[in-house]
């Protein structure tokens, strides 16, 4: 199947730009199986203010930004995971929208707030994996990536690929990913976002990575791009990493105990 990415540079606070820009970039994805956008890529991420969100966080299912994702996906009969402001009640979540050819799936809501972004949103709760058919996926958005445990309770939970939505300041994660890939023997497609926002800069570098940690494609650190990788899924389902060795097997759970 084919999993791609859209670096794209969002433009702050301006959704209705944003959305036509996405759409734009997605006619040009039209043949990946999944694609994924950047975290928070209809408005922005460096935000001064709550009222700042709050005037753009969306409903999951009826928002503008999902109903327009989730029309792009039917007609190009494929996945679409996208970040957004979600709002559930008087709340507001860092969230990754997943929609298909036949509607909306799911949103996974940031369980690991960076920053700034703890003045902003609650954090998610749980994490899950969805069962695509041709693929399970797992749903994270940047900063999870800095907790092992995340990506390693994703594929305990049976995950094929991770679809990663991020807006990276730091510059580690590219590289991170190799390993977090490796050690769980997992396909990740991290999206990434390009430009600066009131003095925050953004690296770019948005990668898909293969279950054995190889770098199958990175983005440039300032320009857009779209990025369609082909892979085998169930690549990802093999954990043992020679005749002896099987990373579920293997892992020594009593000798983790904190006691
Ligand atoms: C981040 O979690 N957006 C750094």
């Amino acid at each position: 199947m084919k999993i791609g990415y859209i670096q794209m540079e969002p433009a702050f606070l301006d959704r209705e730009a944003n959305l036509d820009h996405a759409a734009e970039m997605l006619e040009k994805a039209k043949d990946a199986d999944i694609i994924v956008l950047p975290e928070l890529f209809n408005t922005g991420y460096n935000f001064q203010g709550k009222k700042e969100v709050n005037a753009l966080a969306e409903d999951a299912e009826t928002g503008v930004t999902s109903t327009l994702l989730q029309e792009i996906a039917k007609e190009n009969d494929q996945y679409i995971a996208a970040g957004y402001a979600e709002r559930i009640g008087d709340k507001i979540y860092n969230s990754q929208l997943l929609v298909g050819p036949g509607g909306f799936i799911n949103s996974y809501q940031k369980v690991h707030l960076f920053c700034n972004e703890k003045k902003f949103f609650e954090p998610g709760k749980s994490i899950g994996v969805i069962d695509l058919g041709e693929a399970r996926v797992g749903q994270m958005v940047c900063f999870d990536w800095f907790f092992p445990e995340c990506m390693r309770t994703l594929m305990l939970k049976g995950a094929d690929i991770i679809l990663h939505s991020a807006n990276l300041v730091l510059p580690y994660c590219p590289n991170s990913m190799v390993t977090r890939c490796l050690e769980n023997r997992v396909f990740a497609v991290t999206c990434n976002r390009i430009g600066e926002e009131h003095g925050l800069g953004f690296i770019g570098m948005s990668q898909i990575t293969a279950t054995d940690g190889g770098i199958m494609h990175r983005a440039p650190e300032s320009s857009e791009e779209t990025w369609i990788e082909e892979v085998n899924p169930l690549l990802a389902r093999n954990k043992d990493m020679n005749e002896l060795n099987n990373i579920i097997r293997d892992r020594a759970v009593g000798a983790y105990d904190l006691r």
